[in-house]
Formats: structure tokens, sequence, C-alpha cells
């Protein structure tokens, strides 16, 4: 079974990483004024703003969504594949990481460079996770999700962990090219979310072209677009049983991850569908209670009100 690939305690998956590549990418890689990039824990929604904010480009035109795929459109900046793609790239690029902050390039904090930091309640992010990874041959499996919880909280998990990478990135949060946002509000108001980047982006979208923008990142069209729902993915990296036409499967759920995304099929009957607050279903009142308790100690120092699933 694999494990993971370390790098200065920070876990990265054993497929597609190397220790250099990172190293380069903290030391060496330069972002330019005008790259923008889209920054997120694992499984928090980072293809569905990846798609947004493609569509917000192109003002609504699903052209480039239905003819590119996601990881060529936003290449994963701390990837072997990405990161020479990104270097030898011309002009504005668009990129995505997971990286910790101080993992990242160490450019970003001298450049003008736009960063969307995108944050989903770490209860949902864990069952997410859970879920997704166990059917990749990426990362050691869990077997159970009393072990994954237990890895969760102490950050033996890819990209370390939750409570440190919001922190850090937080820290950011009041410069003028930094803008936050969260998975739960984009589910409340994602036409508001479309709004607030495309603000951010100094971008102006009509109204025609925002509902376009709206129409082709939901959850529905994304699950059907082939650049998007990664259906072309190496079947390889899942070899756990990921059939993707296994018929006694009443329920689908499509997970979609940066770096290796795939579409997940459920044995229970609750469609995850992207939702929020899909936790409830899986952590007993034990864990929940456990999981509130390591989150008010490490998050201590945030403003009450500061994430909004609480
Ligand atoms: P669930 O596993 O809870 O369903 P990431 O892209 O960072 O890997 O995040 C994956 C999560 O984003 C998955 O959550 C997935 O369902 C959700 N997601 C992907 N596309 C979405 C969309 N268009 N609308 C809402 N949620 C989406």
């Amino acid at each position: 079974m694999p494990d993971y690939n370390w790098f200065e305690g920070i876990a990265f998956p054993a497929i597609g990483f190397q220790k250099e590549v990172v190293e380069d990418v903290r030391n060496k890689f330069v972002l330019k004024e005008e790259d923008l990039i889209i920054l997120t824990y694992p499984k928090s929604g980072t293809n569905w703003l990846i798609e947004i904010v493609c569509l917000i480009q192109t003002k609504g035109d699903p052209t480039w969504i239905q003819s590119v795929p996601i990881w060529e459109r936003a290449p994963w900046i701390e990837t072997d594949i990405g990161y020479p793609v990104l270097k030898h790239k011309e002009g504005p690029r668009l990129m995505s990481s997971h990286l910790p902050i101080h993992l990242f390039p160490k450019s970003l904090f001298s450049s003008k460079a736009k960063a969307i930091y995108l944050i989903r309640n770490p209860r949902d992010v864990l069952v997410s996770g859970y879920f997704f990874w166990g059917k990749t041959s990426l990362v050691k499996n869990p077997e159970s999700m009393g072990t994954y919880f237990e890895w969760f909280l102490k950050g033996n998990v890819l990209y370390g962990s939750w409570f440190e990478h919001i922190r850090g990135w937080l820290s950011m949060r009041e410069g003028d090219n930094f803008l936050v946002l969260y998975y739960e509000e984009m589910q409340k108001d994602t036409k508001g979310t479309i709004k607030k980047i495309c603000d951010f982006l100094g971008k102006k979208l009509d109204p025609d072209e925002l509902d376009l923008v709206l129409k082709y990142s939901s959850f529905k069209v994304m699950k059907e677009n082939n650049m998007s729902n990664f259906s072309t993915i190496d079947q390889d990296l899942f070899p756990n049983g990921l059939n993707l036409l296994r018929k006694d499967s009443r329920k689908i759920s499509f997970i979609v991850s940066g770096d290796l995304p795939c579409q997940h099929y459920l044995e229970d009957s609750i469609i995850q569908v992207g939702t929020t607050g899909d936790w409830r279903n899986h952590f007993t009142v034990a864990q929940a209670e456990a999981f509130d308790k390591i989150f008010q100690e490490k998050m201590a120092g945030f403003p009450p009100g500061m994430f909004p699933w609480n």
C-alpha cells in the first residue's frame, strides 16, 4: 500500500509529487502580477471554484470548459506536471494549489498576483476526503472513518493540518489581492459569490453572462462535463473498485479533487452532491464533541462569526 510523499512534515500524494519539485516551487517559482491563484485545502470545493473562475474569464462562454480538461485550465503548481507547464507559460496564468502558506512560492509575498482562498467546514472536508481518498491509489487507505477522523485531527493527512492551513492563509486576509470565500456561502448564494469574484478580478459581466456562469458551473452541468468530471482520468489510480458503471450503486456522489478527481459512487442511499452538513450523517456524537473541542482550541482568537457554519 503506498504511503505519502513527505516534505517537511507535510504529506503529499504518493504519485505525481517530488520533494525536489515542491522545494523548487517554494524557492524558485516567480509569480507575475497578472497571475491568479486558486488556493484551498483539499476537498473544499476547489474544482467548483475553478469552473466558476474559468467561466468568468470567458464571460459565460462554455467553449473553454468544454474543450480543455480542468487540470490544464488551472494547473496544480506543486505537481510534477503542473510546475513545468506553469513555469514556461506566457501571459496571465490561472493556477491552483493546496499548499500550506509556508510551502507556497515565496515570490507571492512581494507580488501583486491575486489569490482566492476557499474554505469549507472542516467536518465536511473530513467526510469528503474519507470517501474520496479511500478510492484512490494515491494515499494510505484509512480503512475506517474512525481512523481517518484521528488522522485528520492530528494533521496526518494530505497537505497537513486543516487548522494550520486555514490559520496560515487567513493571515493574508486583509490584503487587497487576497479574497476569502466559503463553500457554504457559495452554496447559499452562488450568484452573489460569482459577483464577488467578478469585483475582485475587475471583470464586468452583464446579467445574461452571469446567468451563464451560474448555469455552467452548477453541480448538474459540471457532472456532465467530461472536461470537469474527471471521467477521462487514469483509472489505474482508482484500484479499489471505482467502477463508474457499477449498477448496484443507487446513488452517485460527484466528488472531484483538484489533483486527481473522480466520480465517486457511494453504497448508501444518500446522494452526496456537494452538500453542506453531511458530516452529521457520519460523525458519532462523541466524534462531533471531540471535533468541536479541537476546533475551539485550534481556532481560538478568530472573531465570532468568522466561519459561516458556526
Ligand atoms: P462532497 O464530497 O461533499 O460531495 P474539491 O474540488 O476541493 O476536491 O472538493 C470536492 C467537493 O466539492 C465535493 O464535495 C464535491 O461534491 C463538491 N463540488 C464539486 N463541484 C461542485 C459544484 N458544482 N457545486 C457544489 N459542490 C461541488
